[in-house]
């Protein structure tokens, strides 16, 4: 096929994963080094400092713009540090407008860091697009959405957010971390800057944190590279590696996430214990028709209602196959109560105010046989 554009499966296993050309290696050599050595002065072989740059990571670098269609996709230390690399684009003064129902650790850092260094946010719901283009001021230089949300999954409609960005002159950013690149593309939405926790889908594994800030445009490459430098807050060559693993295998497990999430759904959405699910697959969520317009899969994210805290903790202490544990998009399936765990920074009222209630349960559905989650989930649900 040499004048096919490569497939998506194909760009995960192969772009920036070329066999190393000294030795024929198949994998990416791990290059565990802080410097390199000059030939004389102003003489190197492209890497001075690990901070700046780093072979194994510029080969994810590489792969993971290619994965969304970008141009560049600086790597960070932790999906935090990569939102955080973004927000210190902009200047005291500047203004965001963001979703109202964020991973709890995004408002924390821009209203409890951010705000002390003059950055101002306002949070919509931006599942309307009209609430972003009315919160938009003259100020206004960013609006960052998630979408679908954590942990409600809402959905924000991408390409009508990215006509008023565009004809507002704002910058549109979209953390991405639910569905991979595998499932949904933002920037041919018309996103300008699309981010993940790499820790999740993108790792796959469980096993290392990171972020990516994948950009458009050149001088967004240039500006992120340089916080890189400046900051430091850089992912080490061990953890870029993992993720260049686990990526190969991105387009097989999201195809297994998805399945085993459609089920699961339908299982809790059947169940009479269960209260309401939120799940964009199912007929009844309100922008089921968005998702399949917007995405390729609907994933294996799915947050359901039991009704009260105390039904929850009886379930979650009896789940086995499942896991109870922070964190989402590994193979194995993990299972956590948002109002305690990812969301307890929003506090009660924050949490109440957009729809979080301590009887909500956040699923991501692994790739273990389907039957044997079922299970876990049918006696631990007998629990209540
Ligand atoms: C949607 C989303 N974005 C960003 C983050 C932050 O990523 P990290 O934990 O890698 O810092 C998380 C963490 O759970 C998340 O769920």
């Amino acid at each position: 096929m040499p004048n096919q554009q490569p497939g998506f499966a194909t760009r995960a296993i192969h772009v920036g994963q070329e066999p190393d050309p000294q030795t024929g290696a198949v994998t990416v050599p791990i290059y565990p080094t802080s410097t390199y050595v000059q030939e004389e002065l102003g003489k190197n072989k492209g890497y001075e400092y690990s901070r700046v740059s780093n072979p194994t990571r510029s080969r994810l670098e590489q792969n993971l713009a290619a994965l969304e269609g970008g141009i560049a996709a600086p790597v960070f230390g932790s999906g935090m540090a990569a939102i955080n690399a973004i927000a210190t684009m902009y200047k005291a003064g500047d203004h965001v407008v963001c979703g109202n129902d964020l991973y709890g650790g995004v408002p924390r850092l821009f209203n409890q860091v951010l705000t002390g260094f003059g950055m101002e946010f306002t949070y919509v719901d931006t599942s309307d697009a009209g609430n972003v283009e009315r919160a938009i001021r003259k100020n206004t230089r960013m609006v960052y959405v998630e979408t679908p949300t954590n942990p409600l999954m809402s959905l924000s409609d991408i390409k009508a957010i990215s006509q008023i960005c565009r004809r507002k002159k704002v910058e549109l950013v979209v953390d991405n971390t639910f569905m991979s690149p595998y499932f949904q593309q933002p920037i041919a939405l018309g996103a300008d800057m699309v981010v993940h926790s790499t820790t999740k889908f993108l790792n796959g594994h469980s096993d290392g944190l990171g972020g990516v800030v994948v950009c458009t445009r050149p001088e967004q490459a240039e500006k992120l590279a340089f916080l890189q430098k400046a900051a430091g807050a850089i992912l080490s060559p061990f953890e870029c590696w993992l993720v260049l693993r686990g990526v190969k295998t991105l387009a097989v497990r999201m195809q297994q996430h998805d399945r085993s999430g459609r089920i699961v759904a339908d299982y809790l959405a059947k169940h009479r214990k269960v209260k309401k699910v939120f799940y964009p697959g199912l007929p009844d969520h309100p922008q089921h028709e968005l998702a399949k317009r917007q995405m390729s899969g609907f994933g294996s994210m799915i947050t359901f209602e039991t009704g009260s805290v105390s039904n929850a903790n009886k379930m979650l202490k009896k789940v086995r196959v499942c896991s109870l544990g922070e964190s989402l998009g590994g193979v194995e399936t993990l299972i956590s109560h948002p109002a305690t765990m990812t969301h307890a920074a929003l506090g009660e009222k924050g949490r109440r105010a957009i729809g979080i209630t301590d009887g909500m349960v956040r699923i991501s559905v692994g790739i273990e046989d389907v039957e044997d989650i079922l299970a876990d989930l049918d006696q631990a649900l007998a629990a209540i």
